[in-house]
């Protein structure tokens, strides 16, 4: 069945980045479908498509089990991007003796490579770079398969590249665009004549300096795709889908008050109306002033928010039975889906709809291949109720625009995430109780408001402050105090996934430790600015 607004084909290899194509491509007013190899040749019969992207992948196109593409899409005369195992395949398929395989381990990382801005592909490129402080041009060097080189006028851009195998010259026909090391290393090739593109390295990842232009030339340069993709369809497509996949039944939806479940609460209600009910859940973990605050931003939103309290007492008395770090999760985790439960019999509920993003996947090993780091306290829970997660494949900054341009406030928008067991993560080595989370409360509050009053609480993606459990030694007046430790952790980060310290200066730190220590039992402030990895954000 034709979907006239599809324009790009994404056929997936099994990159990790295949999924970054997709949202790349809607950031910049695309819309893409994400097929696999085995059902993209029908589809390509069946819809009009102006071009192919080929994502990347693990495999060698040596490997018997390599993903198999149909040649057939070569016969279509539609334009074809070829990343990584894609230009792989692409040059394969046109010569079988231009693929340098690689014995040992894979190239993964930055690689600054230069570019012929000559090539549609990278067209825009010279003008971006002139806008940097230090622009530099240079001499562009190709061998080609007869070692020939040539010089060009190119410019140099930092890329992302994660490969194994390598493409060691251009097939006959092609001809070489970009290099790295010194025109050693080929980067990138096309085939004018043929529509056929490639590149070694990722334009779809943040880390590529290219501002998406590289992704952008192929789409509408070469393709000659329309930009019609807008927050409007997103916000359409959501309702659409939700309502589809509810097909007449009743949601449940827990707010958090984060940015994600509180934008799709406010996206879904007004489409959804008495077929979703949406609840809070007061754990005894939340921070100061929290629930006031999420009843203001829902009520603003147009959601109806009931708020469930009765479970305080349970959450922290089964939480408070061990200090290591899993089993307090797990815990956690186990009383969440008991009030989920009720909650949901109690409305009649078929269906849980959950903000879920596309990284809570991978860093809770729900996507892919990648590793279980924590259990998380809402993925993959049984609860004998349908999930609908129509976030799983957007990206936080995506969910705080989308917030944005659908009016829901600032307060909101720019909220640092939180996570679902709260405070109980945030008291460490010690059992959790009331008093000790009443202490780690006040000391979060009272961070937060310094970094305000200084300015830095927005260019900080989290802050963390934590109890340590560790009694030290201290003096307070004439006295001697054996009392509790405060760590104060702060990063910033684009995708949460990798993490930087945010380095607070002297001043911020003196004054947050001479505000904390007047608590009678905080004997001790720490900073903490280590990197993830190998830290992760949260203590536990
Ligand atoms: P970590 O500690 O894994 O945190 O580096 C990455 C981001 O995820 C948040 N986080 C959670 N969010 N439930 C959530 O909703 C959880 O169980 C959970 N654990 C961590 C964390 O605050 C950070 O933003």
């Amino acid at each position: 069945m034709q979907d006239s607004k599809i324009q790009i084909l994404i056929i997936d290899l099994g990159s990790q980045y295949t999924q970054i194509i997709r949202r790349s491509l809607r950031y910049l007013g695309f819309h893409s479908i994400i097929l696999s190899p085995a059902k993209s040749l029908d589809w390509i019969k069946q819809n009009k498509i102006q071009g192919i992207i080929l994502s990347g992948g693990s495999s060698s196109v040596y490997e018997v089990d390599a993903p198999k593409i149909p040649k057939e899409i070569l016969d279509f005369d539609i334009p074809i991007l070829g990343i990584c195992f894609g230009m792989q395949w692409l040059a394969y398929i046109n010569d079988e003796k231009s693929i340098h395989k690689t014995e040992a381990g894979k190239s993964y990382g930055p690689v600054e490579i230069n570019v012929d801005t000559r090539s549609r592909l990278f067209q825009g490129l010279l003008e971006e770079n002139k806008k940097k402080i230090n622009p530099h041009t240079f001499f562009f060097k190709v061998f080609s398969k007869r070692s020939k080189s040539i010089k060009k006028e190119g410019v140099g851009i930092n890329a992302w590249s994660s490969h194994g195998d390598s493409v060691k010259h251009a097939p006959d026909g092609f001809s070489v665009i970009a290099t790295s090391k010194n025109g050693l290393v080929i980067e990138a090739i096309e085939c004018v004549s043929r529509k056929l593109w490639a590149v070694q390295f990722h334009p779809e990842v943040e880390e590529t300096e290219d501002k998406n232009i590289i992704l952008n030339n192929f789409v509408e340069k070469i393709c000659n795709c329309i930009k019609d993709y807008n927050q409007e369809d997103i916000i359409k497509e959501i309702r659409e889908n939700t309502k589809k996949e509810l097909d007449g039944g009743t949601a449940i939806i827990g707010v958090s008050g984060g940015v994600d479940s509180t934008t799709l609460a406010a996206i879904l209600a007004p489409t959804l109306g008495k077929q979703l009910k949406a609840f809070i859940i007061d754990t005894g973990g939340m921070r100061k002033n929290e629930i006031e605050r999420v009843k203001e931003i829902t009520k603003k939103a147009g959601i109806g928010l009931e708020v469930i309290e009765k479970y305080k007492d349970k959450f922290i008395k089964s939480i408070g039975k061990s200090i290591n770090a899993e089993e307090k999760r797990k815990y956690f985790r186990k009383v969440y889906s008991e009030v989920f439960k009720e909650v949901a019999k109690s409305y009649g509920a078929t269906h849980m709809i959950q903000g879920t993003l596309a990284t809570d996947l991978i860093e809770s090993g729900s996507a892919g291949k990648s590793a279980m780091i924590k259990t998380h306290h809402n993925v993959d829970l049984d609860l004998g109720l349908k999930e609908i997660m129509p976030f799983s494949d957007f990206f936080k900054f995506e969910v705080r625009e989308l917030a944005r341009n659908f009016g829901l406030e600032e307060l909101l928008v720019g909220r640092q995430p939180f996570p679902g067991p709260g405070l109980f993560l945030r008291v460490v080595g010690v059992p959790v109780s009331v008093e000790l989370l009443e202490i780690v409360r006040e000391a979060d509050y009272e961070v937060k408001k310094i970094l305000k009053k200084h300015k830095v609480y927005d260019k900080i993606a989290q802050s963390i402050v934590a109890l340590l459990g560790v009694n030290t030694v201290g003096v307070k007046g004439d006295g001697r105090v054996y009392g509790y430790s405060i760590v104060v952790r702060t990063v910033e980060t684009k995708d949460f996934m990798t993490v930087k310290g945010f380095y607070l200066g002297q001043e911020i730190c003196e004054e947050i430790t001479s505000i904390l220590v007047r608590h009678p039992k905080i004997v001790r402030v720490f900073y903490d600015f280590t990197p993830k990895p190998p830290a992760t954000m949260e203590f536990e």
